[in-house]
């Protein structure tokens, strides 16, 4: 049995996989909350993260105690870029910044104006990123960051927890804008323009290799046995693209999640920032991935949901199955900003073309299709850096619409595949990661790709009605940030 861990932004998900890859259970945490205490600011409790750790696991426990007593190896997934800062007896020195956290937007700009950040990252250096924060920490809270021991991405924080070890792994690592992205490896001359030093960032391996052994105390009160290997792990993108079989050359999947992803894996590293594509070392040894990030994707229609009163699922449903042509109204999801193709902290979201026929239902559909031109925004982005896809599979949470299904699909171009059921997600990239580094396995043979149960094709009746509706949506970002 393996056991993936996935350190989500609302909750932590547990999963156990056998060594046939089937999933013998999963398990979630309740609720892990994130303060927001200024506007644009986004932070969490690092033992918030222990705790809900500690529920899921309860949670497989309870339902699977024979299965969990039976794991060999355990990975780690987490979101990405979280500024966790520890002293030197691995206290937490203030609530993780999160990487929705834009307060360190003039920092990252001071430090995207060093060439060296572009030339050895291979990408702007965001707010979101990791280095910023830290410069924004020195700026602010000088106190605490005369203090910082280590540095470490909001999984890695588990992973002291779990096995005591100080250790990273390369695809998490390539979003702090401190990685040597091509030669993976950390690069000291980057760390020393945000005044810190490589004693103070973890040990880095693969996501496949060993990166810790499970505490005895923690295998003892779990039911496990002991010497239980911890793999290295992944940001919880390139965990997702192991569960989904993209770590093949020309693989791709578009996420729909709280943030909106369009991640490509490649055989090469193919940075090219100007494109505000995230060019990131994979989780498998000598492979690295591109991707589009856009900041709001259900979070959009969350938020729609917020202001309206009516829940995402009736929204959508009032919405129906077949495609409409866009209507005229364009809305812009740039809630907290965007990162591709923008790289703009202070931009905000806006509903343009409104009338009083505008009813909740049309606002519904320019909400979806506003997300899926900012996923076009990316695919055009990806394509300037030398990505060109045929197709792509669909996973998040939103990809139970069938509507944003065809939306993205008509938007992109391209097939969306939906895979097979199933939970593909980080959750079981993650177990995969630690069935890896506990057996040695191979790792391409062993993140092979889920079956694909229905592909959904673009309504070419509705392509240039889109395409019209594309363009307008471009035309609004430069005149909205002129008027700003
Ligand atoms: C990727 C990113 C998000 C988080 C969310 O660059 O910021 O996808 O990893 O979990």
């Amino acid at each position: 049995m393996y056991l993936g861990i996935d350190l989500g932004t609302s909750s932590v998900k547990a999963m156990l996989i056998d060594a046939e890859q089937t999933v013998v259970g999963s398990a979630s945490s309740t609720e892990v909350k994130t303060a927001r205490p200024q506007a644009g600011w986004s932070e969490q409790d690092p033992a918030d993260w222990i705790r809900a750790t500690e529920e899921a696991i309860a949670g497989l426990r309870a339902a699977h105690p024979a299965a969990l007593a039976a794991v060999r190896g355990i990975g780690l997934s987490g979101h990405m870029h979280g500024a966790t800062l520890l002293d030197a007896e691995d206290r937490v020195l203030r609530p993780c910044i999160m990487w929705n956290d834009t307060r360190s937007h003039r920092e990252a700009a001071a430090l995207d104006a060093d060439p060296r950040f572009r030339r050895i990252t291979g990408n702007i250096v965001f707010p979101g990123f990791t280095a910023p924060k830290l410069a924004w920490v020195k700026n602010n809270e000088p106190d605490i960051f005369a203090k910082v021991r280590w540095v470490l991405l909001p999984k890695d924080f588990l992973r002291v927890w779990l096995t005591g070890e100080h250790m990273s792994e390369m695809s998490d690592s390539a979003g702090t804008s401190w990685l040597d992205t091509g030669a993976r490896k950390w690069s000291g001359e980057l760390l020393a323009a945000t005044g810190l030093e490589e004693r103070q960032m973890p040990a880095l391996v693969e996501g496949t290799d060993a990166a810790g052994i499970l505490r005895p105390e923690l295998a003892a009160k779990w039911g496990l046995g002991a010497g239980i290997v911890v793999a290295g792990g992944a940001g919880d993108n390139a965990a997702s693209a192991c569960g989904m079989g993209t770590v093949r050359e020309g693989a791709a999947f578009v996420s729909l999640g709280t943030s909106g992803v369009l991640f490509a894996a490649n055989a090469n590293y193919l940075p090219n920032p100007e494109s505000a594509v995230h060019a990131f070392c994979h989780a498998l040894p000598g492979t690295w991935h591109q991707m589009g990030v856009i900041l709001s994707a259900t979070d959009a229609l969350n938020w729609h949901s917020r202001v309206t009163g009516a829940s995402a699922a009736d929204l959508t449903q009032e919405l129906g199955d077949a495609l409409k042509a866009p209507s005229g109204v364009t809305f812009l999801p740039y809630l907290s900003g965007e990162r591709t193709p923008h790289n703009d902290a202070a931009i905000r979201g806006a509903f343009l073309g409104l009338g009083h026929e505008s009813s909740r239902t049309v606002l519904t559909q320019a909400v979806l299709e506003g997300v899926s031109f900012a996923i076009r925004d990316s695919l055009e982005a990806l394509k300037s850096a030398g990505t060109v896809l045929s197709r792509v599979t669909a996973i998040g949470g939103g990809s139970r619409s069938r509507y944003w299904l065809k939306s993205i699909a008509t938007a992109l171009n391209l097939p969306v595949d939906l895979p097979a059921d199933g939970d593909f997600g980080a959750a079981f990239g993650a177990a995969r990661l630690g069935l890896v580094a506990a057996t040695g396995a191979d790792p391409v043979a062993v993140c092979s790709a889920a079956a694909t149960a229905e592909t959904i094709e673009p309504e070419t009746a509705l392509s240039a009605a889109y395409e019209d509706a594309y363009q307008r949506y471009r035309r609004l970002y430069p005149a909205i940030r002129a008027a700003y």
